[in-house]
């Protein structure tokens, strides 16, 4: 059985007090619990627990003013890194073929990416869901083995307080795993497919129970410990 996961995205927030903060969340055993804090937080927050940066270079070094390659973060202590996030799609123009090239630039790295996909509202209500998230998971997944974790996002469920129901994530979590066993065979079994929008203490729980639910990708409840925690605790419930 795949552990679950719960990762929290800080997004440009969070300061020195909220990384010792977080130091003192309760982190059970049978869960495992990421923190991706800004690239700034990265180094102090790895002294004290499991890491992840938003974002990296597709090179390693280079003339690449204000960017941060994959080496430099794995060299922070952090062990994965967000890439594709619908905000990066939106506000850089980030294509799939990009996000490609950063996971294996973040492999080479030794870092573990999340790749997040997800439709907007107007993609959703014209029946594209699935063609959106296949045409984005076949054009961002690197070749080859190596580890993976993908964060299905939609894009009007980031930060909205809207969720999608049981049915429609259950929908596009049973279509990614189908499409990872075809590119990967029985590694797909080894992916862990995260559900983020909106998540929060009071519908973690719902979330959690559904078929290929892996964990969370949680942005605006991991920016304080009472908000995460709950989260983290609805995990672990899971694993019972
Ligand atoms: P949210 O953000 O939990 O604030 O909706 C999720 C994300 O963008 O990863």
């Amino acid at each position: 059985m795949r552990r679950k996961l719960v990762a929290g995205n800080w997004k440009m927030n969070g300061d020195a007090a909220l990384v010792a903060a977080m130091a003192e969340l309760a982190r059970p055993e049978t869960v495992d619990v990421l923190i991706c804090p800004p690239a700034p937080l990265l180094a102090s927050a790895a002294a004290h627990y499991p890491t992840g940066a938003q974002d990296c270079h597709a090179a390693a070094s280079g003339a690449h003013t204000g960017d941060i390659s994959a080496p430099m973060i794995a060299a922070t202590g952090a062990s994965a890194v967000i890439l594709g996030h619908s905000e990066r799609r939106a506000d850089h123009g980030e294509t799939s073929a990009e996000v490609c090239a950063k996971a294996k630039a973040a492999r080479a790295a030794g870092l573990t990416p999340i790749i997040c996909l997800g439709e907007t509202l107007n993609e959703r209500d014209a029946g594209e869901t699935l063609a959106v998230i296949g045409a984005q998971l076949a054009a961002s997944l690197p070749d080859g083995a190596g580890p993976l974790v993908i964060a299905y996002e939609p894009v009007w469920a980031i930060g909205t307080g809207r969720v999608p129901d049981a049915a429609q994530i259950a929908e596009v979590h049973g279509f990614l795993r189908a499409r990872l066993r075809e590119q990967l065979g029985t590694d797909a079994e080894t992916v862990r497919l995260l559900y983020g929008g909106s998540v929060k203490g009071g519908n973690a729980a719902e979330i959690f129970a559904i078929p290929d639910v892996d964990g969370a990708l949680v942005g605006g409840a991991s920016l304080t410990p009472e908000d995460f925690a709950p989260i983290i605790a609805a995990a672990a419930a899971a694993c019972d």
